[in-house]
Order: C-alpha cells, then sequence, then structure tokens
C-alpha cells in the first residue's frame, strides 16, 4: 500500500493512525477520495477524542466544582485530569499555571488586558513581527492604545525569517516589556528561533509570549525549560474540539494579575459592593467553562503522548521536504518563505501564476482537496508580499507523499486547463 510505504523507515505507522479519522475514509464525491491538507485551520479529531466527548454529554453531562453528586464529581475528575495532562505536555508542575480559555486568541487577549494593564506604562514597547496571526497582533494594538505603549516590529529576512541583529536593536532605549511571538508562522510554516528569542529577550528584562497555536501540532513544547512568561494555544489544532484552548503562564505574574472576565468560580467572596478572587486557575476561569472540549482536549494530549514523537517529527520532515520537491516543480507555483525545509514546519504558503487563491482552492475541491486559500488571518504578511491573498496546503501527521503527490497533479492540471482558456 502507497501510505505504508510512504513512510517506511520513520517509524510511524500511518495507515494506522490513519484509521484513527474517520474522515480520512471518505469520499467527498463518489470517487473523489479526500486529501485533507487543512490542518492547520483545524485539525482532524481522532476517535478517542470523539469518544471522550460523546461519553461525557451521554453519560456525566454534569457542571464541574459545584455539584456534590456522583455525576459531578465525576465531570470533575476527567476536566481537572485533563488540566494535569496539558500541564504535563508543557513540563510544568503546578497544574494551576494552566487556564483554560476559549482558544488561542482569548488566551492572548487575557494576557494583553490583564498582564498589559498591570505592565506596560506610556512609551513602553511590545516587540512583534509581521509573522504573527491577527490573534497576536490586534489584543496588543488594543493594549497600545490603551496603555500608551508602543509596538515595534522585527525585521524579517527576504526568507521572512527572523533577523536577530534588528531585534537586538529594538531593546536599544530599554523600553522592551513583551516580546510576543509566533512558535510557528501559520502561512509560511516557518518556525522562528524561540529559544535564542526567549534567551535575548528576558536578558532585557522583557517578558516572553509564546502564540504556540501552530506549533503544538507539530512539536513539543517545554515552558519551563524556554523560560517564558506565557503560552497560548488551541485544542482544535492539536486534535482536539473548537471551543477550548489554554493560557500557560508563570505563577508570580498569573497571581499578580486582575481577571479579566467577572462572574461565578472565579471569586471565594462576593459581596455587594466587592468581590475576592479565587485562587489559580480558577480566577481565570469566570462562569461554566466548556467542559466537554476540556475532557476532548485531554483525549487528544492523551492521543499525542501515546505518539512516538521522534518518529512523528521525522514523518512530518519528510511529508515536508517532498512537499517542497514535488510542489515546487509544478510550472507557476510559487512558495512563500524559504525554499530550506530545515527551520520551519509542515506548512505550505503559495501562490500558482494565473489563479487566484480563492479560485484555486475551489479547483482543487472538485479533486476532494482541502486547502486554506485567503489572508489566513497574517493581513500584515500579505501587505508585506504585496499580495492580497495566498493558498496553504498544510500537512499533519495523518498525511503521506502519496497525498502530496496527487496536490502536485492536480496543480499541474489546473494549470493546464487555464492555459487552455
Ligand atoms: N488560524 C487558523 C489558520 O491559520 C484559522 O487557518
Amino acid at each position: 500500500m502507497a501510505d505504508v510505504a510512504a513512510v517506511r523507515g520513520t517509524g510511524l505507522d500511518v495507515s494506522r493512525v490513519r484509521a484513527d479519522f474517520p474522515p480520512l475514509a471518505e469520499e467527498v464525491r463518489p470517487g473523489v477520495p479526500l486529501r485533507y491538507f487543512d490542518s492547520a485551520a483545524t485539525a482532524l479529531k481522532p476517535a478517542p477524542v470523539v469518544e471522550a466527548v460523546r461519553e461525557f454529554l451521554a453519560d456525566y453531562p454534569a457542571n464541574v466544582h459545584r455539584g456534590l453528586h456522583v455525576l459531578s464529581e465525576r465531570a470533575t475528575e476527567a476536566f481537572e485530569g485533563a488540566r494535569l495532562k496539558v500541564a504535563a505536555h508543557l513540563g510544568v508542575d503546578d497544574p494551576a499555571q494552566v487556564i483554560f480559555t476559549r482558544g488561542t486568541t482569548e488566551a492572548i487577549n487575557l494576557v494583553a488586558r490583564s498582564w498589559g494593564r498591570m505592565a506596560l506604562k506610556p512609551g513602553d514597547a511590545i516587540v512583534l513581527s509581521e509573522l504573527e496571526h491577527h490573534a497576536n497582533i490586534v489584543p496588543w494594538q488594543m493594549i497600545a492604545a490603551e496603555t500608551g505603549a508602543v509596538l515595534r516590529y522585527v525585521d524579517l529576512t527576504d526568507d521572512l525569517e527572523y533577523d536577530l541583529d534588528s531585534f537586538d536593536r529594538l531593546f536599544d532605549d530599554g523600553r522592551v516589556r513583551m516580546v510576543a511571538t509566533t512558535g510557528m508562522s501559520n502561512v509560511t510554516g516557518v518556525r522562528p528561533p524561540v529559544e535564542e528569542i526567549a534567551r535575548r529577550a528576558r536578558g532585557r528584562g522583557a517578558r516572553v509570549l509564546i502564540d504556540a497555536a501552530q506549533s503544538l501540532a507539530h512539536e513539543g513544547l517545554d515552558v519551563v525549560e524556554l523560560g517564558i512568561d506565557f503560552a497560548a494555544f488551541s485544542g482544535h489544532k492539536v486534535f482536539g474540539p473548537t471551543g477550548v484552548g489554554v493560557l500557560y503562564g508563570k505563577r508570580e505574574l498569573l497571581e499578580a494579575m486582575e481577571p479579566v472576565l467577572g462572574g461565578g468560580n472565579m471569586v471565594l467572596r462576593v459581596e455587594r459592593d466587592r468581590a475576592v478572587w479565587n485562587e489559580l486557575p480558577d480566577k481565570f476561569e469566570a462562569g461554566t467553562p466548556p467542559i466537554a472540549e476540556v475532557i476532548g482536549l485531554g483525549a487528544a494530549i492523551d492521543y499525542i503522548e501515546s505518539l512516538d514523537a521522534e518518529a512523528v517529527a521525522r514523518h512530518e520532515r519528510g511529508l515536508i521536504e517532498h512537499a517542497h520537491a514535488t510542489l515546487g516543480a509544478v510550472e507557476g507555483f510559487r512558495l512563500l518563505g524559504p525554499s530550506d525545509t530545515a527551520g520551519k514546519g509542515p506548512i505550505v504558503g503559495f501562490t500558482l501564476d494565473g489563479t487566484h487563491p480563492h479560485d484555486l482552492s475551489h479547483l482543487l475541491d472538485r479533486h476532494g482537496i482541502a486547502i486554506r486559500a485567503g489572508h489566513h488571518c497574517a493581513m500584515p504578511l500579505h501587505t508585506r508580499l504585496g499580495i492580497p491573498a495566498s493558498a496553504r496546503a498544510s500537512f499533519a501527521l495523518y498525511n503521506t507523499k502519496d497525498e502530496i503527490d496527487r496536490l502536485a497533479e492536480a496543480l499541474g492540471s489546473i494549470k493546464t486547463m487555464l492555459r487552455r482558456r
């Protein structure tokens, strides 16, 4: 079988992995199998995640932390168990440093508002790059407008990689308080050197936030080893449900920060005119949390942990190398970002001469191929590239080289069809 042959030697049994993701066995139309290259938008969910969510909804759909009855205790155990799994996955001993949010966007907004209001003064600087997703730009623009802080952008090289010399110069006046960086560009797959960024920023007294929305599906994140202050990611990009995300924060910062949302669960005591905040993590989790989604995320973390991380990394490296080679050979294919695969994850942003990315994605859909087209919530990057939109094929552990060959063939036939018009 091509799928098995395609990954021989990587140590990952991809046909077994694929069996865990039912949509991969589906035909989107009769005779047209699904080729799913949109995992950077949202990853498919393995059967154990679906089952964990189903089980909660069917068997013990009670609220957490409130009831003193069997179902509530079971729900609380599963919910807090998921927190322990996330903490262990991030290398964190203290699960109270793991805050459940609705997603990466909400997690970064929480830091920008709460930490920003506490720490930023007029003239202070927040360092970003044009690689960022809007979720790691707009919250900082909002808090900058509120506090009088300013945004500074690190220069990118022609290959859209961090220019570390320019990064260093941003600190010259001693005003940088925060460096907020993606762990992996959602457009080009470029992986900024987060270890070096964190080391240099910390050495200059700045806080560091990593937007791990894209990177965590492909590589581990040891927040303690990196010494970072905050990290954010979304459940749905790591094979879990939508509607849940995580904010990791250093305890002393989370303790000093004010909650952003008020309501039930986040308080110890409420009087007519004041309230006393609860301990971490509840202080930041007002209201009934996304219980089913958190439990599903716990199952997703279990799923990732059940696989050999090195074998997954080897497999995905094989995919991106193969994608660069085969897609790069298609006439009119233009890759965004570096052609060298060494510093990037399994994401290919591209344009195809003579086609609008939206038309391209519709035409590929006829071949059963799912990609994303648009600005990918990264308008500053597209402005820099001088294009309004791009196409993106993003891969995950369940994809194969054989599927990438089908994408290359489809691009080739679309190009031929358009030439004949
Ligand atoms: N942030 C997601 C993406 O890049 C939706 O597609």
